[in-house]
């Protein structure tokens, strides 16, 4: 079968381009990396797009796809109308085409302390954390900085000092392990203007995420644990 491809080609600034349409012999059951590999090899090879994995595990192929944020590498043709629209991540300056600079992604990122902290001594063997306690952090450690859910926020578009759902994601990682000991620091971090009270709840954080992360329900569970104190870390 063949399918129409038309992504939109920019250089520095992603209001400034323009449509290159490409006709691509395809299989339904082939992703939407694949197209890109075809068109760059064998029709235009001056098409700019990033990926590293080709697996959803590294998060460097995020783009928006039939206008969902959504990652090439596992997007099928199948589940695509014809034509197949792609455009880079929207929030984000361009560096080209579907390659967009995630540097100020990743300052908000590092903002929340995205490591685990604690100088006691370590036991002989390890840290031990019960399966009850692994499981309030389980779903936040899937997340693999993709940022389809930060460029899908409305906030995220009209402040750019919000930390973003995905750096919220990271702290929640951090704040609900029991092993760590900088939960009440992050919690003030988090707390701060442009933080998790700038949150709206619109949910397309959740929506956008290629890992089903539930994003906003971690967002939640950190403002609770902001209002009412209740970590299940020691104090630190
Ligand atoms: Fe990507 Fe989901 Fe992590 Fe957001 S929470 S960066 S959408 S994997
Ligand atoms: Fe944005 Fe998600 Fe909150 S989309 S407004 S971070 S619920
Ligand atoms: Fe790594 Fe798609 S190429 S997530």
């Amino acid at each position: 079968m063949k399918v129409t491809v038309r992504i939109w080609r920019s250089s520095g600034d992603s209001k400034v381009g323009r449509w290159s349409e490409y006709e691509v012999e395809t299989d339904p059951m082939e992703r939407v990396l694949d197209l890109l590999h075809k068109i760059r090899d064998e029709q235009d090879g001056s098409l700019a797009f990033r990926r590293s994995c080709g697996h959803g595990i590294c998060g460097s192929d995020g783009m928006v796809i039939n206008g969902k944020n959504r990652l090439a590498c596992k997007t099928l043709v199948k589940d695509l109308k014809s034509p197949i629209v792609i455009q880079p991540l929207k929030g984000f300056p361009v560096v080209k085409d579907l390659v967009v600079n995630m540097e100020g992604f990743f300052q908000q990122y590092r903002r929340v302390m995205p490591y685990l902290v604690n100088d006691e001594p370590p036991p002989p063997k390890e840290r031990p954390q019960s399966p009850q306690e692994r499981h309030l952090f389980d779903d936040t450690t899937k997340c693999i900085l993709c940022a389809c859910c930060t460029t899908a926020c409305p906030v995220f578009w009209a402040n750019s000092q919000f930390l973003g759902p995905a750096a919220l994601v990271a702290a929640h990682r951090f704040i609900f392990d029991s092993r760590d000991r900088a939960g009440r620091e992050r919690l003030s971090l988090i707390a701060q203007y442009g933080g998790i009270f700038t949150c709206r709840t619109t949910f397309n954080c959740t929506d956008g995420c290629p890992r089903g992360i539930q994003v906003t329900k971690a967002i939640l569970e950190l403002r609770q644990a902001i209002l009412t104190g209740n970590l299940p870390q020691k104090p630190s």
